[in-house]
This record gives C-alpha cells, sequence and structure tokens, in this order.
C-alpha cells in the first residue's frame, strides 16, 4: 500500500481542510505514513498569511527535495494558501513539486494522483473559478468527539493588511440544510463539540436566498438543536458583523461555549481606519459590553496586529489600553507583515522592524500578565472541561 503524510500550516479551516485531504488519499486507497520519510505521498497544506509562514514552508520543502532525491517515486504536492497565492511560480521556485492545489480545488488531488496514488499528472493546478467547498470530500478526523464543520467559504472584507479574500476568494456560504445533515451525522457519530468555521462567520447567509431564517444566528438555534451537541464554538466573527440577534442566540442556546474570539486588530481608532476595520475602538468597547451583558462568565479572546503602516507610539499605547480594559483570557499577537498584493503594504510610513519587535515584547508581557489573572480567577472553581488528548509539550 502507498503511503502519505501530511503536514498542516496556518489556521482552524487549514486543519479541516487536511482532515479532508486524508479522506480523499484514503478513499483512493493509500494509508497514512507515521513519518514524512515513509511516505510515498507528502502533502503540504500551506498558509500565507505572513511572512514567517512562508519561511517555514521554504525549509520544509528543503527537507522533501532532499528525501525525493533519494526516493524518485515520491509525490510532493503543495496545497493551501501558499499554493494558491503563488500560483504562477510554484512549479519554477520549487520544481520538485509534482502537483498544487488551493483551498478551494483540494478535489483535484484525487484526479491527479489517481486510485493507489500512482499516475501523477505532473505540475498540475487546480484551475481558479470552480471552487468548492472542501466540505462536500470524505474526512479523516483527528479527534473522535470534536469535529470542525465549514459553514462558508472566502471573504468579502477588505482589511488592508490582509491577502486571504485574494487566495480564497468571494464568501460564499454553504446550504444550512447541509450544515444540519453534516452536525446530524457527527453527533450519531459521537462527536460532542462542533466548531463552526469561516473566514467571517458571521456574515454567513448573506449570500444565500433574502428569505429570513438563513442568517448566523439562525443556524447557531438550529445547530443547538442537534441532539448530542454539547459544546458549539465558532470562528472568526468579525466585530462589525456581531449583531444583537447573535449575539441572543448564543445567550439562548445551551451549547454555545461562553467565548467570543473577537479580533481587535488594533486600539486606535485611527489605525482601525487605516486597515478597514470599519469599527472604532469605542465601538468595540460597546460589543464587549454587550456581549458581557449578555452572557455572564463569558471568556474572551483576541487577534492583534502591532507596527501596522503609520502605527506611532501613541496608537500603540491606546492598544495596550484596551488590552487591559477588556481584560481579554488569551490573545494572538502578531507583527505586521506586509503581503504582496494589498494595500498596507504599499503604505508609506512602514514601521521598522526593531520598534515592531519592541511593541510585541510588551504587548505579550501585558496579554500574558491578564491572561493569568483570569486563569487565577477560576482557581478552586468547577468546571465543564473537554479532554482532546495528551499535551503536546507534557504527555
Ligand atoms: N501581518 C500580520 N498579521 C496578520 N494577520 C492577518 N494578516 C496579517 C499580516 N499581514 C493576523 C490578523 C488576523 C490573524 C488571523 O492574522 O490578526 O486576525
Ligand atoms: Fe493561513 Fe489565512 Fe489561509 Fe488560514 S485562511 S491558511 S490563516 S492564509
Amino acid at each position: 500500500m502507498r503511503r502519505y503524510f501530511v503536514t498542516t500550516f496556518g489556521c482552524q479551516m487549514n486543519a479541516h481542510d487536511s482532515e479532508r485531504i486524508k479522506g480523499l488519499l484514503e478513499d483512493l486507497g493509500l494509508g497514512e505514513a507515521t513519518t514524512q520519510d515513509e511516505a510515498d505521498v507528502v502533502v503540504f497544506n500551506t498558509c500565507t498569511i505572513r511572512e514567517k509562514p512562508d519561511q517555514r514552508l521554504a525549509a520544509h520543502l528543503g527537507n522533501a527535495a532532499a528525501l525525493k532525491r533519494r526516493k524518485p517515486g515520491m509525490v510532493v504536492a503543495v496545497g493551501g494558501c501558499y499554493a494558491e497565492a503563488q500560483r504562477e511560480r510554484i512549479f519554477e521556485r520549487y520544481p520538485f513539486v509534482d502537483v498544487a492545489f488551493g483551498p478551494g480545488t483540494i478535489r483535484h488531488l484525487g484526479d491527479w494522483l489517481g486510485a493507489g496514488g500512482v499516475g501523477v499528472a505532473r505540475h498540475s493546478f487546480g484551475t481558479a473559478g470552480e471552487r468548492r467547498f472542501s466540505a462536500e470530500l470524505p474526512t479523516q478526523r483527528e479527534r473522535p468527539v470534536q469535529a470542525w464543520v465549514q459553514v462558508s467559504m472566502g471573504c468579502n472584507s477588505v482589511c488592508a493588511y490582509c491577502i486571504v479574500p485574494q487566495v480564497r476568494g468571494r464568501e460564499v456560504s454553504r446550504r444550512p440544510g447541509e450544515i444540519l445533515a453534516e452536525v446530524t451525522a457527527l453527533a450519531r457519530q459521537g462527536v460532542r463539540e462542533v466548531t463552526l468555521l469561516g473566514q467571517n462567520v458571521n456574515s454567513y447567509g448573506r449570500d444565500l436566498a433574502p428569505d429570513a431564517t438563513t442568517g448566523f444566528a439562525e443556524l447557531l438555534r438550529a445547530v443547538d438543536s442537534v441532539d448530542g451537541i454539547e459544546r458549539i464554538r465558532f470562528t472568526s466573527p468579525h466585530p462589525k458583523d456581531f449583531r444583537p440577534d447573535v449575539i441572543e442566540a448564543m445567550a439562548g442556546c445551551d451549547a454555545v461555549c461562553e467565548h467570543a474570539h473577537l479580533p481587535l486588530q488594533s486600539g486606535s481608532t485611527r489605525i482601525l481606519k487605516s486597515m478597514r476595520r470599519t469599527y472604532s475602538r469605542e465601538r468595540y468597547l460597546r460589543l464587549v459590553a454587550d456581549l458581557r451583558g449578555a452572557i455572564p462568565d463569558l471568556a474572551l479572546t483576541t487577534d492583534v496586529i502591532v507596527g501596522f503602516p503609520g502605527e506611532t507610539e501613541a496608537d500603540f499605547l491606546e492598544t495596550l489600553e484596551v488590552t487591559e480594559e477588556v481584560g481579554f483570557d488569551g490573545a494572538f499577537t502578531f507583527v505586521y507583515s506586509p503581503r504582496t498584493g494589498t494595500e498596507a503594504a504599499a503604505m508609506p510610513d512602514q514601521v521598522p522592524e526593531e520598534l515592531k519587535r519592541e511593541r510585541i515584547e510588551r504587548l505579550i508581557d501585558l496579554v500574558q500578565r491578564i491572561a493569568g489573572d483570569c486563569n487565577r480567577q477560576r482557581v478552586g472553581r468547577t468546571e465543564q472541561v473537554l479532554v482532546e488528548g495528551p499535551s503536546r509539550t507534557d504527555p
């Protein structure tokens, strides 16, 4: 039997897509290898949100090239956002790559490999304009009790720093009936927690027939009513689209976890405007207050970027202030990374690297102190937890 090995970079949507890639390869009759060295088909599901994942991929591909020199029959496949962004250049840059595909064209991998994973059409790329939900593919899930559920693909926002709309395209929502059928089947298989995934989950349904019952609030209620699903999570919402009906649905649904991941990006209204986030510091804080008013004991996490073009010390101090004021339970913190083709990459006043480094260190210190405080407040309390598996750092 030929064996595959999939390496995943990036966000939860990529984790979801990798499970589909594995499902598709299993369907072709391949089995999973325990290491990359033992694999006949190695797949990299890539990310291109910042420069760092690009660099990590380059190192991984270097290893794959060396392996392939020893094992010429090995197939190297590169999928995901980096592949999509580099579709014109990928085979030039990495001539040992056999096939490449974007996040919307995963199923092509099956066409190229053929039964048993032999017959490779070299240097093929899934063509644009024929994007499909990866959720339509078979799956090989990592965890028995937890599942990702794709609710939409693509993104209609125009955040000045972000490459995602270019690589994942315009937003398309999955039909509610399909989502519910999948969740119902998962519950029957023993899944207890589902995470609803979309680049902007709470604009879900706006592209579907405008016949009322297709918004994100209705979707939450419908998933909540599926027998056996005890926990519902979702990511990521955009603050601009977090409407009162969604807050009400979160408060009213037993299974929806008391958690919102609410990407702040910056605490400065001036920088938010330049980022095209379409909310102000005040509006963000009002949303936090509304959420906390409706959902007692709500956990809040966020994403923050430091060093966006034009960010001054005063802007950065506003980010620290908002971080402190909200008291996030956790935050993903990023140094701004210019992405070719985005609006912000061409802006004047790029912030020098050392200044970005200095700011992110200050932000991380604050985030860790606040998250520690939040955790300490829970000591001695009885909480419901889901055991996902052994810790990666300490089994
Ligand atoms: N540079 C740094 N961080 C970025 N993000 C998106 N684009 C960039 C970029 N060019 C961050 C945002 C987003 C998270 C997934 O990644 O904070 O919410
Ligand atoms: Fe990376 Fe964004 Fe693509 Fe996810 S959607 S894999 S974070 S570039």
